[in-house]
């Protein structure tokens, strides 16, 4: 692997292997979506606590401060709306190569929809963005997207995802948590795993139940949004998150965690 490959993804995912993004990307195609109508004002308070940051050109252009030293990756695909539900798997590539090294971008990402009508054309999409990232060595993160068909996670469907992405040249793989099989999916995928967060949950013990567990079944950490800044304690979810990826606590010691900062006492 070249230097800048090797350096991008170190800014990506830490020296302990493991990574904490935050994407803020949802608008893309779902508009101003529930706490996210500021962008820039929803992620203060938590960018500290995050590894990098995954969202679009114009959002980090008009939201995110340039003096901000956390990493970025660009979302580069798009095209479709939440008015179009139906359509939600037809899209193309949004934003250049060139952009992406313009705006100083550690990754991009697009995503794949495996298994829906427009499954070839968004893995030559993906492909065709590998072949001219890694001239340039900029690592493809490859989204392995359902649309509305949140149903589809299992882990057979999510393993054949996964591994599709990594056999096309995706350097990461975002996908989704799923309690049984998730080793399997993460074991056919010979490029690190990052899982999402998917809708808010009712409890935050949930969310820290399935990060932990998704982690000792071998994914290197999170690509989680809504789950923090959807919470009405970000912070605190963000903390208690990043302490099972970065320093091994339990979903128990998250949750004292979690408590602690929510009551001020950290
Ligand atoms: C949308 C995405 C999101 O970035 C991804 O779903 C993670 O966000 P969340 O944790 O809110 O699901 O790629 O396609």
């Amino acid at each position: 692997m070249e230097w800048g490959m090797k350096n991008r993804l170190a800014k990506l995912i830490q020296s302990d292997g493991r990574a904490m993004f935050l994407p803020i990307d949802h608008g893309y195609f779902q508009g101003p979506t529930t706490k996210l109508e500021e962008p820039g004002k929803t992620i203060e308070p938590i960018l500290p606590y995050v590894d990098a940051i995954m969202l679009t050109r114009g959002i980090l252009r008009s939201c995110v401060d340039p003096n901000n030293t956390k990493p970025v990756i660009l979302r580069v695909s798009g095209g479709t709306s939440m008015a179009r539900k139906e359509e939600l798997a037809h899209e193309g590539i949004t934003t250049s190569v060139r952009e992406a090294i313009r705006l100083n971008a550690s990754a991009v990402s697009m995503s794949i929809f495996v298994g829906s009508e427009r499954e070839h054309e968004t893995l030559l999409n993906l492909s065709n963005l590998v072949n001219e990232c890694e001239e340039y060595g900029i690592p493809t993160m490859a989204v392995t997207a359902v649309g509305t068909e949140l149903g589809k996670r299992d882990a057979r469907y999510l393993a054949l995802a996964c591994r599709i992405a990594a056999e096309l040249g995706a350097r990461v793989v975002k996908t989704y948590y799923c309690e049984e099989g998730f080793e399997k999916v993460v074991r056919g995928c010979p490029v690190p795993v990052v899982m999402a967060g998917g809708p808010k949950v009712e409890t935050e013990l949930e969310v820290f139940k399935f990060i932990h567990d998704g982690i000792q079944k071998g994914a290197i950490g999170v690509n989680l949004g809504r789950n923090i800044w959807q919470h009405s304690h970000p912070v605190a979810m963000a903390k208690a998150i990043r302490a099972i990826i970065h320093e091994n606590a339990t979903p128990k010691e998250a949750q004292a965690l979690f408590d602690e900062v929510k009551s001020g006492k950290k």
